[in-house]
């Protein structure tokens, strides 16, 4: 098959989060399957500039810009420059806010995806778009693309990667974007009074699927649906949760260029010189490395469970126990953080920033890895933790639920410790509870080798995505 995909970011060109580690392995992994993937993507500051020319309707103007290229894995990646919209400071926006003409940057990203692909004189059998970023493209396709001969024909996959970003928009954007009214109905774009580019891609795809099984079945319900579960429902025989994978040439210990010291399953005693390096690296004196480390890597949004950290800010201290962060985000929770270190320098090692390197160092040299998300579709450094024996202490959400077998205290099986309630008590007790196990050195030995045998290898879910591509053509 041929795919075409479509997304707003992409490792290792531009991330902001889980969604550029997907496009970053998925794509390759078809790719092995023997199916041939087309990646495009926003050119952003720092990438390189240029490529060849297209004119791209936007609404009532034509935007004159260029598509660059390159390949890697076998994927073809294909990046749209158009300065004014891409070339700045940040992805989406700054300081808490979003840039205000997103849904023109988006649009015209995504119009001139299909664009580019047209002009590739070959035919796609699929175009598979992600998130909200890119949900107008099957609207597109529907209405202006439906007698291409080389787009005409592909089915339409739209995933999900968090429903909590619908790039909702005032309604007055339909016209400028191009749209007429009759697309401002509850069966088209219309999103309780404005315009929702993340119900265009559910509404306009064939297939939608989303993160993990777990999340699909959650996103149906009105608590986690976000206003959007009745559609869900209604588009259940179309939906399938699909877990993502990791992407073992980036995250793997034994063979990491981050790490001082590397490690494998039969090499687990290695891990210790990575937790001494990492107290290092954070200021940390060297005996907060005798503690357990409990690392974090994350956003700092609301979605991940910060407002239970802050309810426990008197109780962490206590704890015989060294943490360590590493995110950036809303203003309050970074505030958190820096004022939990400046308090507590000996056992709080913060730093506020996007770092790559240090994401897998903390990942190494942790012990347990916080995340105690409010909701969760995936997630992917509950996987990274596992694979790196450093136990993942999760909320029973989303794809955390899917990846992360609580401890059986009777049988000693599982890979992690899992509370269910969202509430600070319940993830303190859960934190103490996997404190104590700590000790237990044999334990939790056998917890880290089960957690490092798991398979989370793209392939298996690159298949299930073949397979949702195959349905949709049939
Ligand atoms: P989400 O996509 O909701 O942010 P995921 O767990 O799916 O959550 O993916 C987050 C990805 O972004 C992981 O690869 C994680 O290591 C990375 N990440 C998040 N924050 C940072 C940061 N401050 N510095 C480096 N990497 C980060
Ligand atoms: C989103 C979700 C995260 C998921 C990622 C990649 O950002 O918040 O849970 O892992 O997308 O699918």
């Amino acid at each position: 098959m041929r795919i075409l995909m479509v997304a707003s970011e992409a490792a290792p060109f531009a991330k902001t989060g889980g969604l550029a580690d997907v496009l970053g392995a998925l794509p390759q992994a078809l790719v092995r399957a023997g199916h041939e993937v087309d990646v495009v993507m926003p050119r952003y500051r720092g990438m390189p500039e240029g490529g060849d020319p297209f004119s791209v309707p936007l609404g009532p103007q034509t935007v004159d810009l260029r598509v660059g290229q390159t390949t890697r894995g076998g994927v073809r990646f294909a990046f749209v420059d158009a300065p004014a919209w891409f070339d700045r400071d940040a992805l989406y926006g700054m300081g808490g806010h979003d840039y205000a003409d997103n849904p023109e940057r988006f649009a015209l990203f995504g119009r001139a995806a299909l664009e580019w692909a047209r002009a590739q004189g070959v035919t796609y059998d699929v175009v598979h778009a992600h998130d909200w970023q890119a949900g107008l493209v099957p609207v597109w396709l529907d209405r202006e693309y439906v007698a291409d001969p080389h787009l005409g024909r592909a089915s339409r996959i739209f995933t999900i990667h968090n429903l909590a970003y619908q790039g909702t928009f005032d309604a007055s954007w339909l016209p400028r974007l191009g749209f007429g009214w009759d697309l401002f109905t509850m069966a088209g774009l219309e999103f309780w009074g404005r315009m929702s580019f993340l119900k265009a891609g559910i509404t306009f795809s064939d297939r939608i699927t989303t993160v993990s099984p777990t999340y699909a079945r959650e996103i149906q319900t009105p608590e986690s649906g976000f206003g959007f579960d009745g559609l869900l429902r209604f588009r259940a025989a179309d939906l399938v949760g699909i877990v993502n994978g990791i992407d073992y040439d980036r995250w793997d210990p034994a063979s990491d260029p981050f790490l001082v010291e590397r490690y494998d399953v039969t090499s687990l005693d290695r891990k210790r010189a990575n937790t001494v390096a990492l107290m290092r690296e954070l200021g940390l004196p060297e005996v907060a490395g005798s503690r357990p480390v409990v690392g974090m890597i994350s956003r700092l949004v609301d979605q991940k469970g910060y407002d239970l950290i802050a309810a426990l800010a008197d109780e962490l201290p206590r704890l015989d126990a060294t943490f360590v962060l590493l995110g950036t985000g809303d203003r309050r929770y970074e505030d958190l953080w820096l004022g939990l270190a400046s308090r507590h320098p000996d056992r709080f090692g913060v730093r506020i920033g996007f770092d790559e390197g240090l994401a897998h160092r903390i990942e190494a040299g942790s012990d347990l890895f916080l995340m105690p998300s409010r909701f969760e579709p995936c997630g992917l450094n509950q996987m990274y933790s596992l694979r790196y024996g450093t136990l993942p202490l999760v909320r029973a959400t989303g794809g955390l639920s899917d990846t992360v077998r609580n401890l059986d205290p009777v049988t000693g099986e599982g890979t992690g410790f899992v509370f269910g309630d969202y509430l600070p008590q319940a993830l303190f007790g859960t934190l103490r509870w996997a404190l104590g196990i700590y000790t237990e050195k044999a334990l939790w030995r056998r917890m880290q080798e089960a957690g490092m045998r798991q398979d989370f290898s793209w392939d298996a879910s690159a298949r299930d995505y073949v397979s949702v591509y195959e349905r949709a053509r049939a």
